[in-house]
């Protein structure tokens, strides 16, 4: 993984063709030239074979952020940048409580597989994000509570009819978090457009200010940059937000106790425990949760 290596392509020289410490420093140094200190059981083994006529030299993708050098300076914190000081310095006034789980997604990516095509054909890109807001909204139909905010000095809560899902969006001036309005009357299909159009006008810098605002409900995908788990922070003046990880495959038991290749998402919801208990979080996720890994029960309450 440091490395960015396919396992696929290393042979491995182990007890049953497995793969090696000595089979990924060879693989290595046949792509680079790069001369690694070998490991006293490499030193063990023959030289490695020289590549055939048909290798060709591949250059490792590793992707770094500018180099910064020269002098320290300063520059103002502005723009999208000093909303986040904003909203942040508020949001940690809130007594947060983080409830996790893990979604095997296995059926969901399937289905997926067999829908992008079809979506991309009506002209839209259809990534895992619409499922998640589609199945978070069906819950939250049951878990008002959760799709709520409460008034200054915790007076009143405000349930809110519309299901307006913020979706954490990494762009070049910062973290934006735009919604999608009323996702309760929407269909997968419409969330998948509307999302396409906010990421395209995330990344031209051309939100409105309505794309921007409203929002009663949060999700955050930094799975599709990586990481297994977040710590997310409500988005004030809403009480619920979950941050999803990467889908890895890994090795989980069916119901007959036998092992399989599962795809496996890890989620983390933040809620104001001022007014949402664990339990009611719990059940949420259960919920949302039984929606991804049999995407088929959707149907019966799709409208
Ligand atoms: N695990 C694995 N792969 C994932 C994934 C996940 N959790 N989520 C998305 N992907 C895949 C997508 O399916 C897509 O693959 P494809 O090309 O086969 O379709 C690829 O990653 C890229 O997806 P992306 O274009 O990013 O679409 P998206 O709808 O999944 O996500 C954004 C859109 C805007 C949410 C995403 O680009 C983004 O900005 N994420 C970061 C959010 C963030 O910064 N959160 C932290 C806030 S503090």
């Amino acid at each position: 993984m440091e490395n960015n290596i396919k396992l696929s392509e290393v042979v491995g020289s182990g007890k049953d063709g497995r793969i090696l410490k000595e089979d990924i420093l060879n693989f290595l140094e046949k792509q680079t030239g790069a001369i690694l200190p070998p490991s006293p059981k490499a030193e063990m083994m023959p030289p490695p074979s020289p590549p055939k006529p048909k290798d060709k030299t591949v250059p490792i993708p590793i992707s770094r952020p500018p180099v910064f050098t020269g002098k320290d300076k300063t520059e103002p914190i502005k723009g999208f940048q000093k909303t986040m000081v904003k909203t942040m310095t508020a949001a940690l006034k809130i007594p947060h409580f983080v409830y996790c789980d893990e979604v095997d997604v296995t059926e969901l990516v399937k289905l997926r597989e067999e829908l992008k095509p079809v979506a991309l054909s009506r002209g839209i890109k259809l990534s895992f994000l619409p499922f998640f807001v589609k199945a978070a909204s069906l819950g939250l139909l049951q878990f008002p509570i959760l799709n709520a905010s409460v008034d200054e000095g915790c007076q009143n809560i405000i349930y809110k009819a519309s299901h307006n899902i913020g979706i954490a969006m990494d762009t070049q001036q910062g973290l934006i978090v735009p919604n999608v309005k009323n996702v309760q009357l929407c269909s997968v299909f419409e969330i998948a457009t509307e999302l396409n159009r906010l990421q395209k006008l995330g990344a031209a810098g051309q939100l409105s200010t309505t794309d921007v605002t409203g929002g009663t409900f949060t999700l955050s995908n930094i799975g599709s940059v990586g990481g297994t788990y977040a710590k997310p922070v409500i988005v004030p003046p809403e009480v619920a937000i979950g941050a999803l990880g990467s889908i890895r495959a890994l090795p989980r038991f069916n119901q007959k106790g036998e092992v399989y290749q599962a795809q496996v998402m890890n989620v983390s919801w933040s809620a104001d425990h001022r007014i949402i208990d664990g339990a009611t979080m719990s059940r949420f996720c259960n919920l949302w949760k039984s929606y991804l890994e049999n995407p088929a029960f959707m149907l019966l309450d799709l409208k």
